[in-house]
């Protein structure tokens, strides 16, 4: 089946409320327009983000009761432990309470000023804690991941020439080689395990550390199964397991493909390393069997581990952000494609090219949609990105305008998906009438979070 029902039963429900187009117009002037700042209780769809956000199973819930709250030595740690050896291979594991921590104790023990990390493509996250600690977070993306309407397979993947050419150049300035699997940044698209196995040749030959950013691991692992030939036939767990043996670790934000609303962790074979990480931890998160976390939040990861791997889920997860995508393909809106692992994104460029990218057109799509239909979306191109010159004043802008819709797991039920399809493609029929907007307050950093606009 293309699409498949979900392979749940509701057990548990959540009261999602509609409201009126007058009072949504009511919450955007007062939010400034920004999306952010619109109470959470007044959105109906809520595809900000697929981070945190899943709906746990009874047999998590169920862990939760077992939860064993000692200080050290939980036997929910030791569960944690036994699971993560047994997806990634990886000897020492080290929980923190989600995935920008344990980014900031790799990256904080690793970088030094003027060291370079290769990636590729830098999450938000992942590239602040790169820069916090002097070093360059360099994206090295395929040039294919840069056309949003080119269908590629794996469209994650790391330009490996680019790779060697600066290792060659610059091998003493690279403390590590890292990987996003999928590739959240660039349309959440998969890492063929073909690039993967080159990158990590490369990295053998030149003697440099390579880490997985695996927080969607589970859901690049079916894409392998699906597009790669030669691994039609394995499962989903052999294959993480294949993918995980060419790098030396990873780190996870066990709030996406692990099911949980908080949690993360970092896995490595080198004692040396874990070792000068979990001293650090006892000083940011807590003591190494709990890192940030409660006994039960150990416990719950580990569950969802291994429910993030089961095929029939990972078939409807894949099926029903495809069955968004399509649907807004159909109609003629303009996604990037292939449609990624956890989200569709919509290429507001094409979308509203009567707006200009100093307008941003990607923010006119949000708030529209929240205005029409109660959606709420993220964008990420001029109002999250552009740079201004220090000396001209003159903005830079990004190569990509796009917007998000990040699918939370199994929240959803695929006739929501339709209500948005339909939502958006009433907006794309009168997208004429779409205005840009202006800035009328910016805060020095990550302005998009807390800006205040005004339409056109
Ligand atoms: N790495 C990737 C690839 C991510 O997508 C995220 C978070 C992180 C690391 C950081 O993990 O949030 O647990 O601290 N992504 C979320 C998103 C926030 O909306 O894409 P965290």
């Amino acid at each position: 089946m293309k699409f498949p029902a979900e392979p749940f039963k509701i057990k548990v429900v959540e009261r999602i409320k509609t409201t009126t187009r007058k009072t949504r117009e009511k919450l955007l002037k007062e939010a400034g327009f920004n999306i952010f700042d619109i109470p959470a209780e007044a959105i109906y769809v809520d595809l900000l983000t697929d981070s945190g956000t899943a709906a746990m199973s009874d047999n998590q819930w169920a862990g939760l009761m077992i939860g064993d709250e000692s200080y050290a030595g939980s036997k929910n740690y030791y569960r944690l432990e036994k699971t993560v050896r047994e997806v990634t291979g990886y000897e020492f594991v080290i929980p923190t309470h989600q995935g920008r921590v344990a980014e900031n104790l790799l990256f904080s023990t690793v970088c030094k000023s003027g060291m370079i990390v290769p990636n590729n493509t830098h999450f938000d996250t992942t590239r602040a804690n790169v820069k916090a600690n002097g070093a360059k977070a360099m994206d090295l993306p395929i040039a294919q991941a840069l056309d949003p309407a080119l269908d590629y397979p794996f469209k994650g993947n790391m330009d490996v020439k680019a790779l060697d050419k600066l290792l060659e150049r610059d091998r003493s300035k690279v403390p590590m080689v890292t990987c996003t699997v999928t590739n959240n940044s660039a349309g959440g698209q998969p890492v063929s395990m073909q690039n993967i196995r080159e990158i990590s040749d490369v990295c053998k030959r030149w003697k440099v550390p390579f880490f997985l950013d695996c927080a969607r691991f589970a859901e690049n692992c079916y894409f392998i199964r699906e597009r790669e030939s030669g691994y039609d036939k394995k499962s989903v767990k052999e294959i993480a397991l294949e993918m995980f043996s060419y790098a030396d670790g990873c780190w996870m934000s066990a709030k996406k493909d692990a099911l949980v609303n908080i949690g993360g962790f970092l896995a490595m074979n080198d004692g040396e390393l874990a070792s000068l990480l979990k001293q650090k931890l006892i000083l940011i998160e807590g003591f190494p069997t709990y890192g940030g976390l409660a006994g039960r939040d150990l416990e719950a990861v580990a569950r969802g581990l291994i429910e993030g791997l089961d095929e029939d889920y990972l078939h409807y997860r894949t099926a029903q952000v495809k069955y968004l995508g399509e649907s807004l393909d159909r109609g003629g809106v303009p996604v990037v494609k292939p449609i990624g692992g956890h989200a569709v994104f919509i290429d507001a460029l094409t979308f509203a090219p009567h707006i200009p990218q100093s307008q941003f057109p990607g923010q006119a799509l949000i708030v529209n949609m929240y205005r029409e239909a109660g959606i709420r979306g993220v964008e990420i191109g001029s109002l999250m990105f552009a740079e201004k010159d220090p000396d001209t004043g003159e903005a830079h802008y990004p190569d990509l305008e796009l917007v998000r819709l990040a699918i939370p797991r199994r929240v959803y039920t695929t006739m929501h998906m339709h209500y948005v399809a339909e939502s958006i493609l009433k907006i794309f029929h009168e997208r004429e009438k779409m205005r840009g907007f202006e800035l009328i307050y910016e805060a020095p950093v990550l302005r998009h979070f807390t800006c205040r606009l005004k339409e056109l």
